[in-house]
C-alpha cells in the first residue's frame, strides 16, 4: 500500500502537503521552467495589494549566515492587473493556488479580499498581516490581537473564500494573535512570516539593504517557526500550515510533527527550485519507513501526551 499524501486544510483538499511560499515563486507561472506546478500541493502567490507597489529600491536582498534578509517592499502588480492578466493563465493547472494579499488599512484589506474572492482559480486567500497599520501609528497588524481580530473579521465578512491568516513572529504572544484570528473566523493559520533583521557592510559602513531592516528567512528561521507552529496548534482548532527555513524532508517533517498539516517552501527555492520534489519524496519515504499510512497520521505527533502509533506491518 502506498502512502496517502493528500491532506485537507479545512475545505481545501491538497494532493500533497508540499507547497510554495508567497514571494518566492512570483505568480506561479514564473516557476514554470523549473517545476511542474501540477506536482505540488499548492502555490502561494506573491502578496497583492489593491494599488500594487514598485517595492523598495535595491539592494533588496542580502544572503546571511543560515538564510537571507529581504526588503522587497511587497512589490506587486496590483489586484486588478493580476485578475486580468495572470489569473486566467492559472486556471488550467491541477494545484491549489492561494492568493496572498495585504493592505495598510482595514478597508484596503477588505477591498483586496472581496476582489480576489471572486476569482475561480483561487482555492483560498492568505492574509499577510505583517504590515504597518497606517491608521494605528504604523504598528504591524499582526503584532496586536485586537487589530488581528478586526482585520480578519472584516475580510471574513467580505468573502466566502477560505481565509487563511499568516501570522507574524513579532507578536509578543503569538498564541493570542492566533486565537484572535480564529475567533474572527479564519479558516486556517499559516506560520510564519519573516523576522526583522539587519546586516551591515563594515568596510563601507553601509547597510546591506537599502531599507536598512528586512525580513530574515531561511534555515535560521526554522527553529522559531517550528516552535510557533507547535504552540499555535495547541491553542486553536483550525488547521495550521508551517513555513520557515524548510529545505529538506526532515525540515518539513519537523513542522508536521509539531502540528502543521502542510508546509510552504520559500527561500530554499532560490538555491534549488526543484527541492519540493525531494521534500515530498522524503516525506513519503519517512512514512513508509516508520509505518505511517498517511501524512495525516503524522500531524501533531509531538503534541503533549500524544503517543506515537505502533508500526504497521
Ligand atoms: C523574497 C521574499 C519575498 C517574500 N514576499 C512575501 C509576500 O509577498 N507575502 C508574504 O506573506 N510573505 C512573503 N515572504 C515570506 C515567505 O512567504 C515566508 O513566510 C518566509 O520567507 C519564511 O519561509 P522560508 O524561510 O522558507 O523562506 C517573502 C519571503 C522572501 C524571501
Amino acid at each position: 500500500m502506498g502512502v496517502d499524501l493528500a491532506i485537507s486544510i479545512g475545505s481545501v483538499r491538497l494532493k500533497n502537503p508540499v507547497t510554495l511560499a508567497s514571494g518566492c515563486c512570483g505568480y506561479g507561472l514564473d516557476m514554470e521552467p523549473h517545476l511542474d506546478l501540477n506536482r505540488l500541493g499548492g502555490v502561494f502567490l506573491k502578496g497583492l495589494s489593491m494599488a500594487g507597489s514598485e517595492g523598495n529600491r535595491p539592494p533588496r536582498i542580502w544572503e546571511t549566515g543560515g538564510g537571507m534578509i529581504n526588503a522587497i517592499g511587497l512589490q506587486n502588480v496590483g489586484v486588478a492587473p493580476f485578475l486580468r492578466e495572470k489569473a486566467p493563465k492559472l486556471r488550467g493547472y491541477d494545484t491549489a493556488f492561494v492568493a496572498n494579499f495585504y493592505g495598510h488599512t482595514v478597508d484596503q484589506y477588505v477591498e483586496a479580499a472581496r476582489a480576489l474572492g471572486e476569482e475561480p482559480c483561487l482555492a483560498a486567500l492568505e492574509m499577510n498581516i505583517s504590515c504597518p497599520n497606517i491608521q494605528e501609528g504604523g504598528i504591524q497588524f499582526g503584532t496586536d490581537p485586537a487589530s488581528v481580530y478586526k482585520v480578519t473579521k472584516a475580510c471574513r465578512d467580505a468573502t466566502s473564500k477560505p481565509l487563511w491568516v499568516k501570522l507574524s513572529p513579532n507578536a509578543a504572544d503569538v498564541t493570542a494573535t492566533a486565537k484572535a484570528a480564529e475567533d474572527a473566523g479564519a479558516d486556517a493559520l499559516t506560520c510564519i512570516n519573516t523576522m526583522p533583521a539587519m546586516a551591515i557592510d563594515v568596510e563601507k559602513r553601509e547597510f546591506r539593504i537599502s531599507n536598512k531592516i528586512g525580513g530574515l528567512s531561511g534555515p535560521a528561521l526554522k527553529p522559531i517557526a517550528v516552535r510557533i507552529v507547535y504552540q499555535v496548534s495547541k491553542v486553536v482548532s483550525i488547521p495550521v500550515v508551517g513555513i520557515g527555513g524548510i529545505c529538506t524532508a526532515a525540515d518539513a517533517l519537523e513542522f508536521v510533527l509539531a502540528g502543521a498539516r502542510a508546509v510552504q517552501v520559500g527561500t530554499a527555492l532560490f538555491v534549488d527550485p526543484q527541492c519540493p520534489y525531494a521534500i515530498l519524496a522524503g516525506m513519503e519515504d519517512y512514512c513508509l519507513r516508520h509505518g505511517f499510512p498517511s501524512v495525516e497520521s503524522l500531524v501533531g505527533q509531538m503534541r503533549d501526551g500524544a503517543p506515537m502509533p505502533k508500526c504497521h506491518e
